[in-house]
């Protein structure tokens, strides 16, 4: 059996973190489930028996403490992931000042913060692995993702450059690049039968994502199983950023 792990998963509640975090506590590792409303993380912390922490990743102070939590409670931190994350489907004209910094705090910043709070904490303790999300936005152009895919095109950048700055301490830092993935974030989109089938259409395996397929592959990422792999973005995307499909 893999010897007990200790991660710390920011937006354990919502639609990719739900399944991730039963996947951790499944396999027999600790969590400490953290993200900003209380009820359906202390839900999912009490059926889990799992620990919570209750902030907004926006606050650096607040992760840098809840990775200080997870020392002192676990003993020590082996992976982190970043789940905290937005969509916005405008083009750049109608996008407003607001929702620009909206976009980079939601995304960039809170990714961020995790990486300056976590590397320092696993380089000490002999490595980890950091877990980003970037979206299949970032490779492809499409229409009315312009302040979405800047970001996370964003994170693709601070995944290689963490990668490199943390490497020699055997930090490992990648990002999963979803496609269109049927979550409370996306549900606007997939709701309505329109949005679904022209989203189907555009992933090359002819279905939407499930949390499934997205946390199965942070998983692995997370897993001592694999520990040659950082500076990557995974597409998980049925397709949608490599395969043009004719008719
Ligand atoms: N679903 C997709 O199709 C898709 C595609 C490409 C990329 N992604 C990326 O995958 C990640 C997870 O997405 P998801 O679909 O699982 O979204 P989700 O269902 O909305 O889950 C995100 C979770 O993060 C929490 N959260 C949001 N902002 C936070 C903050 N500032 N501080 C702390 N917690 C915060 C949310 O909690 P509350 O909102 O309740 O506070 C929620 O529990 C995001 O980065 C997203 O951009 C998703």
């Amino acid at each position: 059996m893999t010897q007990q792990q200790n991660f710390l998963v920011i937006g354990a509640a919502g639609g990719i973190g739900n399944d991730l975090s039963r996947r951790i506590v499944a396999a027999g590792h600790r969590v400490l489930l953290c993200g900003r409303n209380r009820e359906p993380l202390e839900r999912l912390g009490a059926e889990l028996q799992q620990p919570v922490e209750v902030f907004n990743a926006t606050d650096w102070n607040a992760t840098s403490a809840a990775v200080d939590r997870c020392v002192d409670e676990f003993g020590k931190l082996d992976g982190v992931v970043n789940l905290a994350g937005s969509l916005i489907l405008k083009p750049a004209h109608l996008t407003s000042a607001e929702d620009w910094r909206e976009t980079v705090d939601q995304n960039l910043t809170t990714a961020l913060g995790l990486v300056r709070a976590a590397a320092p904490t696993m380089r000490k303790s002999g490595g980890g692995s950091i877990v980003l999300l970037s979206s299949g936005a970032a490779a492809i152009g499409l229409p009315n993702h312009e302040a979405i895919a800047a970001v996370k095109a964003g994170i693709e950048g601070l995944v290689r450059s963490a990668a490199a700055t943390y490497a020699a301490a055997a930090v490992r830092v990648n990002a999963i690049a979803p496609g269109l993935t049927r979550t409370p974030l996306t549900e606007r989109v997939w709701a309505n039968e329109r949005g679904a089938e022209a989203s189907r259409a555009m992933h090359a395996l002819g279905r939407l994502g499930e949390p499934a397929d997205i946390a199965s592959a942070i998983f692995w990422l997370l897993s001592p199983d694999q520990s040659w792999i950082t500076a990557q973005t995974i597409a998980v995307d049925g397709g949608l950023s490599t395969i043009k499909m004719g008719k």
